[in-house]
């Protein structure tokens, strides 16, 4: 549906102002999919997003959608593509004198579609998104969360197959962010439409993505389903993001506890079937080791139960590794875990 073929973006022209924002970023995103980007400020979020559009022309490779290269469009053909690409912004950018009926309606105006199509039409995307009885009030009388379901009903205006999301929730309050996501599900679900989000925000990739990718310095530095990130982290810039929600951190009395004892310490990450079953117990009956949970959590991710734990284990060196086979072939994660590395 989406695919990004070793886009790269060069801002500026002279050397000394020239600043490399991506660096050849590949992205494969299915139709349907909900695809979050998360990076820290300045990773080239923005500008992979805006180069999606071709807001921001890359400056080498390729941006495909459906099979279709943007870069290789005329004026016009870009135009009728663009039709097909919705995009929100975080400071959700509407316009001040026009009510909201107008806000809405404005892209199809611009595409000079008849008067009661944009009657209907807009109605139809105001009742979807909440909004009906506000048709004729402005943009400053309504809240944040409310100014974002308009920017959702514009962007939803002329039907498109992807709707870009930048930083859509970054300005509002968590309840307040829940509820836009709640929404941005309902038009995947409903309008079968891709999402495209780029956000700083990890609880935002892991309440409503199906994928994430991880930008760092306009890299790409590591992507996959988000319950395989957020459960095995490759890099160390991922393992910050998913520490923001996880709240894996060892509290520091609890690193003291670990060091002072014997015996060497894991952490075991269990998700969907191995949640179902006693693993520990089942464990410590089969081998000759003694388990100790020191520090963990079990939470859902993606519907999906997962858990987190640090375990102490004693024992044989040989039964220790019996023990951690057996965890691993019910699809259990264990890795060591040095004291410098708690
Ligand atoms: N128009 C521009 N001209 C020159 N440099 C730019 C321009 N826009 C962005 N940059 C630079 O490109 C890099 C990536 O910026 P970008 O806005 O894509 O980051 P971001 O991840 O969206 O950050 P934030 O989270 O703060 O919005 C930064 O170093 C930025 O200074
Ligand atoms: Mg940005």
């Amino acid at each position: 549906m989406l695919l990004l073929d070793n886009v790269h973006k060069v801002y500026g022209k002279n050397k000394e102002k020239k600043v490399e924002a991506l660096k050849g970023i590949n992205l494969s995103v299915n139709k349907g999919e909900i695809f979050g980007v998360v990076g820290f400020s300045g990773a080239g979020k923005s500008t992979l997003i805006r180069c999606v559009n071709l807001l921001e022309r890359p400056t080498s490779g390729k941006v495909l959608i459906n099979g279709v290269d943007l870069l290789s469009l005329s004026k016009k053909e870009l135009r009728q593509q663009r039709k097909k690409i919705g995009m929100i912004f975080q400071q959700y950018n509407l316009l001040h004198s026009k009510t909201i009926f107008q806000n809405v309606a404005m892209p199809l105006i611009l595409d000079g579609k008849p008067k009661q199509y944009i009657k209907e039409k807009v109605t139809e995307l105001l009742s979807f998104v909440g909004l009906e009885d506000r048709m004729s009030h402005y943009p400053e009388q309504l809240s944040g969360g409310q100014k974002q379901r308009v920017g959702i009903a514009r962007a939803l205006a002329t039907d498109p197959d992807i709707l870009l999301c930048d930083e859509a929730t970054s300005a509002l309050d968590p309840s307040t962010t829940e509820s836009v996501l709640d929404l941005l599900r309902k038009v995947r679900d409903e309008f079968e439409v891709t999402i495209l989000m780029i956000t700083h925000e990890m609880n935002v990739i892991r309440d409503i993505c199906d994928k994430v990718a991880v930008i760092e310095g306009g890299v790409i530095v590591e992507q996959g389903s988000v319950i395989d990130v957020f459960t095995e982290p490759k890099t160390g810039i991922t393992r910050s993001f998913v520490r923001t929600i996880l709240n894996d951190d060892t509290p520091h009395s609890i690193k003291e506890l670990i060091k002072a004892n014997s015996g060497k310490t894991y952490r075991i990450i269990f998700k969907g079937n191995s949640t179902n079953i006693p693993l520990l117990s089942d464990t410590a009956k089969n081998f000759s080791v003694d388990l100790n949970v020191f520090h963990g959590m079990i939470t859902e991710l993606q519907g999906i139960p997962f858990g987190n734990l640090l375990v102490n284990m004693n024992g044989d060196s040989e039964e220790i590794t019996r023990a951690i086979q057996f965890m691993k072939d019910r699809e259990a994660i264990v890795k060591e875990v040095t004291h410098d590395a708690l």
